[in-house]
């Protein structure tokens, strides 16, 4: 629970919010205190999935938006609204995956399969999404992947989704994806001896998970592989009262939040990525906007990536 010394960072945040007319938006893997809507006792103005977060941001009518996950998702905030400045309190904070992937290996993967597309996961940074013909989040990869006109397609940069996608690709349309040894250092960590426990409890696995933990565990279990949007609504319209995440521990939090009836056991494994963004380092990032210290917390695109940046995330989004 809330300890007295973030009460006290709570109230200040949500002050200096209201002061410098900032709204907060924050990723579902962000620690508890972080991801709870201010109407709720939090501080957020929105919690969402990658692609919630990067829907309401492009349509937010604010006048400047500090982000509250890790760093390409600010960076696609940065690059769908170029009229509301995005700052993060942790604008360093990165991600696995789109450290795994230069802009350089986009284009040697595309001269080594020439006509071949490339779907690219959101999370890759803004110049490796210069070279992507489309890009992706969890929750429309499928749908994405199943539309590309083509029997082969290069997937980037993780690894384990890709072959999660490929077994469903190819089964339904013989589609082949080939693939990039990038890997998420969170979801890559789950095991099956992590879950041998509770056998009437349903599993919910991130599409980052390893595929052999999938084979294992949806042969023993009911359960889910997707995205998070798809582990949210699964529980709730399941009728089991148990469930097994194999997800970032924090999303336990939301779950529970919206399901105080059900039960979720997880072996907790944080992105440490994500938890370098803390009620202290909001409070500072806060104090500075509006003053010389701003640009430090501020993420900025050049004109030539942004231009090119834009073009896989807009076709992404006709999906929507
Ligand atoms: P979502 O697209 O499900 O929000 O996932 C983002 C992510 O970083 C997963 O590890
Ligand atoms: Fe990246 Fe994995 Fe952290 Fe998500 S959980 S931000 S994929 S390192």
């Amino acid at each position: 629970m809330v300890s007295p010394e973030q009460s006290l960072l709570i109230e200040k945040i949500k002050q200096l919010k209201k002061e410098k007319n900032v709204t907060l938006l924050a990723h579902y893997y962000m620690p508890p205190a972080i991801q709870l809507l201010e109407k709720d006792g939090g501080i957020a103005d929105f919690t969402g999935d990658s692609l919630g977060l990067s829907l309401f941001a492009r349509d937010a009518k604010a006048e400047r938006i500090l982000f509250c996950g890790v760093r390409f998702m600010a960076e696609t905030a940065a690059l769908l609204n170029p009229n509301a400045p995005i700052f993060m309190a942790a604008p360093e904070a990165g991600c696995s995956l789109a450290s795994s992937i230069t802009a350089e290996d986009v284009r040697q993967l595309k001269a080594q399969y020439p006509g071949v597309p490339v779907m690219g996961y959101i999370n890759t940074y803004a110049e490796t999404k210069c070279e992507l013909d489309i890009c992706c989040t969890s929750r429309n990869a499928l749908e994405i992947a199943r539309s590309i006109p083509s029997d082969k397609i290069i997937f980037v940069p993780d690894y384990y989704m890709g072959q999660n996608l490929a077994e469903v690709i190819k089964r339904e349309t013989g589609k082949e994806l080939i693939l990039w040894k990038g890997t998420c250092e969170v979801h890559e960590q789950f095991k099956n001896e992590m879950f041998t426990s509770d056998p009437e409890a349903d599993i919910l696995l991130h599409w980052e998970v390893p595929n052999q933990l999938v084979k294992e565990q949806l042969d023993a279990r009911k359960g889910v592989l997707g995205s998070t949007n798809d582990i949210l609504s699964y529980v709730k319209r399941s009728k089991s009262e148990k469930f097994l995440l194999a997800s970032e521990c924090d999303l336990a939090f939301t779950l529970k939040a919206a399901n105080p009836d059900k039960e979720f056991l997880t072996p907790c494994v944080h992105c440490k990525y994500m938890k370098e963004t803390t009620l202290l380092g909001i409070v500072n990032a806060l104090n500075a906007i509006g003053s010389d210290e701003e640009q430090a917390f501020l993420i900025q695109l050049d004109e030539a990536t942004r231009e090119r940046a834009i073009k896989p995330v807009e076709r992404m989004l006709e999906f929507v």
